[in-house]
């Protein structure tokens, strides 16, 4: 668990606060993604947590230990930190740089030589073609996941992730978040996710915390932030496509289940979802399929349907001003 008290960061000769009074807690197990504009203050929250970076008020906390008590070598022991720009060392090898944590702590050689393998294959890179190139002979895809895979290397539970996919196409840049929540699922780290886009944010976090000039706006789980919005800032950041965001978030199930759509004739229907799909995914349906009302199933079981005018009037209720 992480937890930060009234944090402040004041750089010296400079005005105003990078990061202003800042209060939030991290749950163990939980990603918590940081989204906000460009010198918000995201790169120095991370910083701070790893002490590379001194507060100038304010406590933090790593299950309950202040960490400016602790040793910074045994801090960084647990945490893994994809930095910003990647940031493999260009001279050493894949194998070398996913291998530092491991060799610094003397692990045997062998037992580098599994870890890294399993690590590359873990990210989706391949060990046999990868692990003896250089940074440079790789993609930048494939260098954040060397990045990925050297801040996973000591199993820390703890990753900082610096706009770990920043540096990607928005095709490949899907695939690694698909990656990183498989991943995740196994994994369980206590994860900080810094991130300027706020689709990603959305996609990744258990709760987000959105910042602007140093303050925290609002935090909550995606759910809340699409459905009740703090402030205009927040609003404008979602974007106007605030709706068809959400019924990415809402599933088909829960609208069916709910009572709050009533069904129409099931035997209308000329396609289904399964129930655990979102209800964008009933939208498209009907698109592809020139029809205005989907059948939702479970397994093998019809359990009922909705309609394009239902949907539209769903969106009217949850988000208050939507079109
Ligand atoms: N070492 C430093 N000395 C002085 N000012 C700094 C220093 N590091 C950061 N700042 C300032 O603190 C503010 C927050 O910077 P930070 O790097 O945390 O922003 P960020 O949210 O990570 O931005 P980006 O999305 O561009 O990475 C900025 O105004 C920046 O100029
Ligand atoms: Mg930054």
């Amino acid at each position: 668990m992480i937890q930060l008290e009234r944090v402040k960061k004041v750089f010296p000769n400079t005005a105003v606060p990078a990061v202003d009074e800042l209060s939030f807690t991290v749950e163990q197990g939980n990603v918590c993604v940081f989204v906000g504009p460009s010198g918000c203050g995201k790169t120095t929250i991370i910083r701070m947590i790893n002490r590379l970076v001194e507060p100038t008020s304010g406590s933090i906390f790593i299950d309950g230990e202040n960490i400016l008590q602790v040793d910074s070598d045994r801090l960084r022991r647990r945490i893994g930190y994809v930095i910003q720009q990647v940031g493999l060392l260009p001279h050493r090898t894949i194998e070398q740089n996913v291998g530092l944590v491991p060799r610094l702590l003397n692990w045997p050689e062998d037992r580098i030589a599994r870890r890294v393998a399993e690590l590359l294959e873990m990210v989706g890179l391949d060990p046999a073609e990868a692990a003896q190139k250089y940074p440079y002979q790789l993609s930048g895809g494939q260098m954040q996941r060397a990045g990925v895979a050297r801040a996973l290397a000591a199993d820390p539970p703890i990753m900082l992730m610096d706009e770990p996919f920043g540096a990607v196409d928005p095709i490949l840049r899907g695939r690694l978040q698909d990656e990183f929540l498989r991943l995740q699922r196994e994994v369980q780290k206590t994860i900080c996710f810094v991130t300027h886009d706020i689709n990603e944010a959305l996609k990744m976090g258990d709760y987000i915390v959105v910042l602007n000039a140093g303050k925290l706006v609002q935090k909550g789980t995606p759910m809340e932030l699409l459905s009740s919005p703090a402030n205009d800032f927040v609003k404008a950041l979602i974007g106007d496509d605030r709706g068809v965001k959400l019924l990415d978030l809402t599933r088909a199930e829960s609208l069916v289940a709910d009572g709050s759509i009533k069904s129409p004739a099931v035997k209308d229907c000329s396609c289904f979802i399964d129930a655990l799909q979102p209800v964008k995914m009933a939208l498209e349906q009907m698109m592809k399929h020139d029809t205005d009302s989907v059948g939702i199933r479970r397994g093998d079981e019809v359990i009922g349907a909705l309609t394009w005018a239902e949907i539209k009037k769903h969106i009217h209720r949850i988000s208050g001003d939507e079109g």
